[in-house]
């Protein structure tokens, strides 16, 4: 076996034995974490400007979240696979969160990660329809199984692991003319309402009505992904809110439960009925729905309608924007607390990212976007956190300035 002969101890053992995905991990090692912050094993505090890459929406281990977990696990834990018992916390959420949503999407599917959400919605879509063509947008990011891969619009990340799947087909997100491509043989159209991977692209104004009016005229399903915008991060619940646009089936995951695995695809009652016969078990999963997870959802989803969450993300963006003003940030995009700088090019944003976690500021990158610098904090980041990231963030940005 090849061990890593430079590294010691912890970190030795990271890059052994727990496979690896790319040559340059961040490697911090994590000793805990709370509210905006992350403390490494030498007991330094980094600021997140990340959230696990949007995932912990209200903050590292916030009390409601690790209560519900807490009680959740001195009840039960595991007891089922999906679907055949009756578990008060999976039940509860799934209601809430229908009370939240248009009445079309009333029910929903909990699964395990924001992939299996869209193999799942994919899966509804034929069954659905009966026809079999996926239509999904250039540049997008929906997971990374093989069904999630077959609608990525970037063929570097994908080519390698062809053949994936038949019918599936591209357009141009905000380009109107391509949706003629959409016909009577489309089963959906699977677009992110905001395109998070690309750079954090919002659709143009109209562009998602004008897409649900083509989806209509042809019998098409709209499958919109929400699993990163969701559950508060753009200043509304979900996304589509803004652009005024329900989809058929939506598309959830990562700040779902703040900080456990999730996934879920909601539709209409009608619709999930597919799933029970010809082939019964049209979705199967051992673990989702899972109750402590459902419990963790639940604190969360209740957390964020029943508080000042929500309003205050667009107060915070206005803040970002406001701080974050200088001659080597290009243009700052994205809605609410989902912002990406976007800066000259792949080497500044290295600069940034790699300098600003020197100095205990965590920051990330995006997929498809290699000038982009993400910034997706906790819903919860207080004003003076959010100042005191944007001043190392400032800081780093000037020293770049003199050094050129
Ligand atoms: C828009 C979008 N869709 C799908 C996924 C896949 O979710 P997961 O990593 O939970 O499978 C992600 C994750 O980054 C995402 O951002």
């Amino acid at each position: 076996m090849e061990v890593h002969p430079k590294k010691n101890g912890m970190n030795r053992d990271f890059l052994t034995y727990q496979a690896q995905t790319s040559p340059h991990p961040l490697g911090l090692e994590v000793s805990h974490a709370e509210g905006s912050h992350i403390y490494d094993s030498s007991g330094k505090a980094h600021l997140d400007f990340v959230a696990g890459v949007s995932v912990c929406s209200l903050g590292h281990c916030h009390p409601k979240v690790v209560a519900a977990i807490q009680q959740q696990a001195e009840r039960y834990l595991h007891v089922m696979v999906y679907g055949e018992y009756i578990q008060e916390p999976t039940v509860a959420y799934a209601k809430l969160l229908a009370s939240h949503l248009p009445s079309n999407l009333e029910t929903t599917y909990l699964v395990n990660s924001g992939t299996e959400a869209v193999e799942g919605a994919l899966k509804l879509a034929r069954r659905v329809t009966g026809r079999s063509e996926i239509i999904a947008a250039k540049r997008a990011y929906h997971g990374n199984t093989m069904g999630s891969l077959s609608v990525m619009g970037f063929e570097e990340r994908k080519g390698a692991f062809r053949p994936l799947l038949p019918d599936v087909s591209f357009i141009n997100f905000n380009e109107l003319m391509n949706l003629e491509k959409i016909s009577e043989r489309t089963a959906a159209v699977i677009l992110e309402t905001i395109q998070g991977g690309a750079g954090f692209i919002l659709p143009n104004f109209g562009y998602l009505k004008k897409v649900r009016e083509r989806c209509d005229q042809m019998g098409a399903l709209l499958i919109m992904d929400e699993i990163q915008p969701g559950f508060g991060r753009t200043g509304k619940l979900f996304a589509f809110e803004h652009y005024d646009c329900v989809p058929d089936i939506l598309v959830m995951g990562k700040g779902m439960a703040s900080g456990l695995p999730v996934g879920a695809f909601s539709a209409s009652f009608k619709m999930m009925q597919t799933l029970q016969n010809s082939p019964k078990l049209g979705h199967i999963t051992t673990f989702g729905g899972n109750p402590l997870i459902a419990a963790a959802s639940l604190a969360t989803l209740r957390e964020i309608t029943e508080g000042e969450l929500i309003p205050k993300t667009l107060e915070k963006e206005k803040l970002f924007r406001t701080l974050l003003k200088h001659p080597l940030i290009e243009e700052i995009r994205g809605k609410g607390l989902m912002l990406a700088l976007i800066l000259k090019d792949k080497e500044m944003a290295d600069r940034v990212i790699l300098e600003c976690a020197g100095k205990g500021l965590i920051l990330f990158w995006l997929l498809f976007e290699p000038r982009a610098v993400r910034i997706s904090p906790p819903l919860t980041i207080s004003k003076e956190e959010i100042e005191k990231g944007c001043e190392l963030i400032i800081e780093t940005l000037n020293g770049i300035w003199n050094s050129s």
